[in-house]
């Protein structure tokens, strides 16, 4: 089987390499990040992330993109292709996950375009806890979901290069300059010191600690979108001989810039205004009731910050939101030969109907996440680097195509191997029992 004569592709290396790191960066760089680097000891935990993106994100990464554009398909095919007819249940779980996540991601980012519409309309009152406790759940949740879910399908609607290329070369060098432009404000307020303390003075007792690998570890998967085949669709559109080594470690290191300099803006602008305190308490609240206090608290300032801030993460969500329907939708025209718009409709109304549940169910939403991020991506990591360091014949060949030379494929095979699985199981280890408390806690 040679990949498909009829398959879209990309229009340019560029493109494909910013719609990679479109769906990359995204609510897990701003609102996942934040919180769990709060959370977990500021600065020991950021270099404990990056470790794990450079030893088990990355190899899983160029696993991904070797058997995408090896193959040319979506990933029940694609598995099928380099593994057998048995590897297609792994390769529906990965469809059944793009389903869960952009069903509750959809809803997280509706809330962002109201807290970005309500910045620019009117500004943030000063009890933002009681706003977001509006924002978060809810019918109007439900209709801005659904709002944000319509943009979505329009654009996967457009196809490959129309849609989703386009979509990204226009918004990510525009999320980049909002990003940067946020810490070089942050930067200028008065007290801002105490932030640049906490996030970049590491407190090294916490490193030793399981929970902290784990949060490391699944942050590392989410924020690069791995395990789910999202980047193995995306590679799949790839024609030329593009050099996957490089490609992979600029998508991480540019998923990591990001996610770094949204630190920049976030912890300075808190500790400028005094809301240290309220950091601790509000997990996820950090980034929409913790930060919303802080603009409010510039004054007019506050207005123009705080837009640019949710803009931000509008646009973020949006490119990630987009490919994880592509996920969803590619499946659907290679294995049931659907076309594209009809697959963006109606797969994008049964995601929009699930997220239902959560727009209406903060505790629902809750339960989707973890299993997504804790259990799920981890999970397909696992199964991606058993395949490809066992299963796959001659790997080594896939991502040597456009990249000849190179040396370090002997190392990367050798972490899929061993200490990929070793790592990503012993976070699983950890990982199930605390989520059966949560899924319990549905109930209780
Ligand atoms: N990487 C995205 C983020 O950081 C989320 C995502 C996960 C997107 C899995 C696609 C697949 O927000």
């Amino acid at each position: 089987m040679s990949p498909e004569a009829g398959r879209e592709h990309w229009g340019s290396r560029l493109g494909f390499i910013l719609a990679a790191v479109g769906s990359a960066v995204g609510l897990g760089n701003m609102w996942r990040f934040s919180y769990l680097t709060a959370e977990n000891g500021g600065a020991a935990f950021v270099i404990l992330y990056v470790a794990v993106t450079l030893v088990v994100g990355l190899p899983v990464l160029l696993a991904e993109f070797a058997i995408g554009r090896g193959s040319g398909r979506s990933p029940i095919g694609a598995l099928a292709h380099f593994g057998g007819r048995a590897w297609t249940p792994l390769g529906w779980i990965f469809v059944a996950t793009g389903f869960l996540i952009l069903a509750y991601y959809s809803v997280i980012a509706g809330w962002t375009v109201r807290y970005a519409v309500t910045a620019a309309a009117q500004g943030f009152g000063p009890d933002a806890g009681a706003f977001f406790g509006r924002v978060e759940s809810g019918w109007d949740a439900v209709a801005w979901h659904a709002g944000f879910m319509l943009a979505t399908v329009a654009i996967v609607a457009g196809g490959v290069k129309a849609g989703i290329e386009r979509a990204a070369v226009v918004l990510m060098p525009l999320l980049f300059l909002m990003v940067v432009a946020l810490a070089i404000y942050a930067a200028t307020l008065a007290g801002s010191d105490g932030g640049y303390d906490f996030y970049l003075a590491a407190d090294f007792g916490e490193i030793l600690d399981w929970g902290v690998l784990q949060a490391a570890a699944g942050q590392a998967f989410f924020s690069l979108s791995l395990g789910m085949g999202a980047m193995l669709t995306y590679a799949s559109y790839l024609s030329e001989h593009e050099h996957l080594p490089n490609e992979s470690l600029f998508v991480a290191l540019t998923d990591f810039a990001v996610a770094f300099i949204a630190g920049l803006a976030v912890f300075p602008m808190i500790f400028a205004l005094g809301l240290q305190g309220e950091v601790m308490e509000s997990t996820g609240g950090t980034l929409f009731i913790t930060l919303p206090g802080a603009f409010s608290d510039m004054g007019a300032a506050g207005r123009v910050v705080g837009l640019v801030f949710f803009a931000a993460l509008v646009v973020a969500a949006l490119t990630s939101a987009i490919s994880l329907l592509e996920v969803v939708v590619a499946s659907a025209m290679d294995g049931l030969g659907w076309a594209r718009r009809r697959a963006a409709v109606i797969l994008g109304s049964v995601i929009a109907a699930m997220g239902v549940a959560a727009a209406l169910s903060p505790k629902v939403l809750d339960v989707m996440d973890k299993t997504a991020s804790n259990l799920l991506l981890p999970g397909g990591g696992l199964m991606l680097a058993l395949f490809v360091g066992w299963v796959m014949r001659d790997p080594m060949a896939e991502v040597r195509r456009g990249a000849e030379g190179v040396r370090w494929f002997v190392l990367w095979r050798w972490l899929l191997r061993v200490p990929v699985p070793v790592v990503l199981a012993v976070v699983l280890w950890q990982s199930v029992p605390a989520l059966w408390q949560t899924v319990l806690g549905l109930f209780g």
